[in-house]
C-alpha cells in the first residue's frame, strides 16, 4: 500500500526523511514530493506550507497525483485541554474549522451547506495509534482538533474555540486534510504533538518547542507505519 506522510512545515517531515534515508524527489505544483520505503510500505512524503489552502492542495496531490491510499499527518498543535502539556500527543477523533463562519445565515460555526460541522476520523487507525502508545508506554490523548487560518495566541480566542467546538487542541491544517481524505475515501490519521498552549506565550513556546514536538510526533508515526 502506498502511504502519504504529510506535515505542514519542513521540521514536521525532516525526522521521517532522515529515518528512511533514501528517497527520490519530484517537483509538482510549487512543492517537493519525496518517495521512499519504510517498514515494507511505499511512502510519499511532503510538507504543504502553513494553512488550510496549501494543505488542501498537498493532500489532494498526494492522493490524486501520487496515488496515496492512506494519509498520516504528523505535526504540532496548540493545546486547549489543560491535560495536554507541551510534548504530549493527541490524535484527532473529529475535526472542525473554527474560522468558518456563515452564522449570519443561521448556520452553526464551522458549517457550510452540504458539508458538516465535524469530520469524523478513522476509528481503525486510531485503534492502531492506541496500540502503539500502549507498546511505547506513553499517553496518547484522543480528542477534537479545531483548524483555522490563525496562529492562536490569546486566552479569549482559545476559550471561544473550546466552548464553541469542545476542542482539545488547535492547529492550521488538520481539518482541510480530513475534508480531502473523506471526500476521496482515503483513510487518514491526524496526529499532533503539543508545541504551545495557544496563550500569550504561544509564539515563544512554538519557536522553542517546534522541533522537539515535531520529532515526538514523527517518531510515533514511524511506529504506526511498523504496525500497519
Ligand atoms: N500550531 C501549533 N500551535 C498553534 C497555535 N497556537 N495556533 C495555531 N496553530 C498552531
Amino acid at each position: 500500500m502506498k502511504i502519504a506522510i504529510m506535515g505542514a512545515m519542513p521540521e514536521e517531515i525532516a525526522p521521517i526523511l532522515e529515518k528512511i534515508g533514501e528517497y527520490t524527489t519530484t517537483k509538482y505544483a510549487h512543492n517537493t514530493y519525496y518517495e521512499g520505503k519504510y517498514a515494507g510500505h511505499d511512502l510519499v512524503i511532503a510538507y504543504s506550507k502553513i494553512g488550510k489552502v496549501f494543505s488542501t492542495l498537498t493532500a489532494a496531490s498526494l492522493i490524486e497525483k501520487f496515488g496515496a491510499q492512506m494519509l498520516l499527518f504528523s505535526g504540532v498543535a496548540g493545546g486547549i485541554n489543560p491535560e495536554l502539556r507541551i510534548g504530549d500527543l493527541i490524535v484527532a477523533t473529529a475535526l472542525c474549522q473554527h474560522d468558518l463562519d456563515i452564522t449570519a445565515f443561521g448556520h452553526p460555526h464551522g458549517y457550510v451547506p452540504e458539508g458538516s460541522q465535524f469530520i469524523q476520523a478513522e476509528e481503525k487507525l486510531i485503534a492502531v495509534a492506541n496500540r502503539v502508545a500502549k507498546e511505547m508506554d506513553i499517553t496518547l490523548k484522543e480528542g477534537i482538533i479545531a483548524t483555522g487560518d490563525q496562529f492562536v495566541h490569546s486566552q479569549d480566542r482559545k476559550n471561544w474555540i473550546e466552548t464553541t467546538f469542545k476542542a482539545d487542541a488547535l492547529e492550521m491544517e488538520g481539518t482541510s486534510v480530513a475534508v480531502v481524505c473523506e471526500a476521496l475515501e482515503v483513510p487518514f490519521l491526524i496526529l499532533r504533538a503539543i508545541s504551545d498552549v495557544a496563550d500569550m506565550d504561544a509564539s515563544f513556546n512554538f519557536d522553542e518547542f517546534l522541533e522537539s514536538s515535531a520529532q515526538e510526533s514523527a517518531v510515533f508515526i514511524l511506529k504506526i507505519l511498523e504496525k500497519i
